[in-house]
């Protein structure tokens, strides 16, 4: 990309102390660009935004504030001169959402349109979305492609995916100048090598790496793997993981398109091979040397037996590809649990 286009990009992280936020935040700031990250640590710690610069030593801008308060976005906008959002800001929990759609409802797509307005309001075109793989739903095979229809979701949480996608796309239809980038993610885990910044759930943990890193850790007693009467070759469900600083460099590749490109555009970020939790588990026991003790337990409902990722197109548009193997994912995330062992807060 034009070297003066880059060095002069600000780019405004909206949800950026989280998880996947604060590892872009690095990859982006080591690749020369600006930052600006506004959260409302509803999911996050202010630690992380120090850890971010500890690591990168470089400073940066940071907002504590909702996304979804207009006002608030608003004098961000005219604070900074922002050229690309990446909007990660979104309650997350696939559960909860069941218990509470409207709260999910509420949040994830009230952030998307304030967003969107503020965009508009201060000349803004670029936007690059945190999508999920939840959205091609449960009638399409796999690999799932980008060219595939959307699927049905199970949950409110997907729902919400979905339907931001389609404000999304339709807001760029109706402004020719409007860039949206949506990225469907697969399953990140892992972290920082520096064990500096890392997955920090709140609870009891939801996704499955950051319980065997508690369990690894002494937080949980142990791992219950959610059936092992799947079709699959062990009976366990299959899924695509990706390191989360190989998903955060997908990001860089995302921007810059965003920046030379207009319309829409759908990029999966997944490696394009699955592994199965009892592969996962006994990776990280080999990688680490340390036991996971687990034992099996029912399906969890809406879980889908196996899903991966073709990832062909971000290879050949954007020229991303991911080079961290399982062991690295295994590694760097006990790297920081054990560094860590109670997240930001017990720093
Ligand atoms: P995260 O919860 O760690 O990060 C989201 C951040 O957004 C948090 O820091 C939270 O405090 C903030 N936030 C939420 N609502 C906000 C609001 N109204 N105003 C300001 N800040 C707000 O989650 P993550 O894993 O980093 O995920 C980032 C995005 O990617 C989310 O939208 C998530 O749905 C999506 N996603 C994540 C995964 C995954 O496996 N982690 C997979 C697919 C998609
Ligand atoms: C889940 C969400 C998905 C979301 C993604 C990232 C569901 C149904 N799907 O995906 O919408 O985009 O997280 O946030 O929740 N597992 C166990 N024991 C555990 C935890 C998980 O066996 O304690 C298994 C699950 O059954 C699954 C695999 O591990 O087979 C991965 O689970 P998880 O990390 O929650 O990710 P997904 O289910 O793929």
């Amino acid at each position: 990309m034009n070297k003066e286009i880059k060095r002069s990009m600000n780019i405004l992280l909206a949800g950026g102390a989280g998880y996947i936020g604060s590892h872009t935040a690095v990859e982006l700031l080591n690749n020369g660009y600006d930052v600006v990250i506004a959260d409302n640590y509803s999911n996050s710690d202010p630690e992380a935004i120090e850890r971010i610069k500890k690591i990168t030593g470089k400073d940066i801008i940071s907002y504590e504030e909702d996304i979804t308060d207009k006002t608030a976005v608003s004098e961000i906008f005219g604070n900074n001169k922002i050229d690309v959002v990446i909007h990660f800001a979104g309650l997350k929990a696939v559960g909860e959402s069941v218990k509470i759609p409207v709260a999910y409802y509420r949040n994830n797509i009230d952030t998307t349109l304030t967003l969107l307005e503020c965009m508009a309001e201060y000349g803004c075109h670029n936007i690059v979305f945190s999508s999920s793989a939840t959205v091609y739903g449960e009638e399409n095979d796999i690999p799932y492609v980008e060219t595939m229809k959307k699927g049905t979701c199970s949950n409110p949480y997907g729902w919400t995916k979905s339907m931001m996608e389609q404000i999304l796309s339709d807001a760029s239809t109706a402004d020719e100048e409007l860039s949206v980038v949506l990225l469907r993610y697969f399953n990140p885990i892992g972290a920082h090598e520096s064990g500096l910044i890392g997955e920090d759930p709140q609870g009891i943990p939801n996704n499955l790496m950051p319980y065997i890193s508690q369990v690894a850790v002494g937080r949980r007693d142990h791992l219950t793997i959610f059936g092992n009467d799947y079709k699959t070759k062990d009976g366990t469900c299959r899924r695509d993981y990706i390191h989360i600083m190989d998903l955060a460099g997908g990001h860089v590749k995302a921007v810059e398109y965003a920046a030379e490109h207009k319309g829409t555009e759908i990029f999966n970020l997944g490696t394009g091979t699955p592994y199965s939790v009892l592969e996962i588990v006994n990776a990280f026991e080999k990688a680490n040397g340390i036991k996971i003790k687990y034992e099996f337990g029912e399906r969890r409902s809406g879980d889908l037996p196996e899903f991966w990722a073709d990832s062909c197109k971000a290879e050949k548009i954007l020229g991303w590809k991911t080079s961290r193997s399982l062991e690295d994912m295994c590694k760097d995330t006990w790297n920081w649990q054990r560094n860590n062992p109670n997240g930001y807060r017990g720093k």
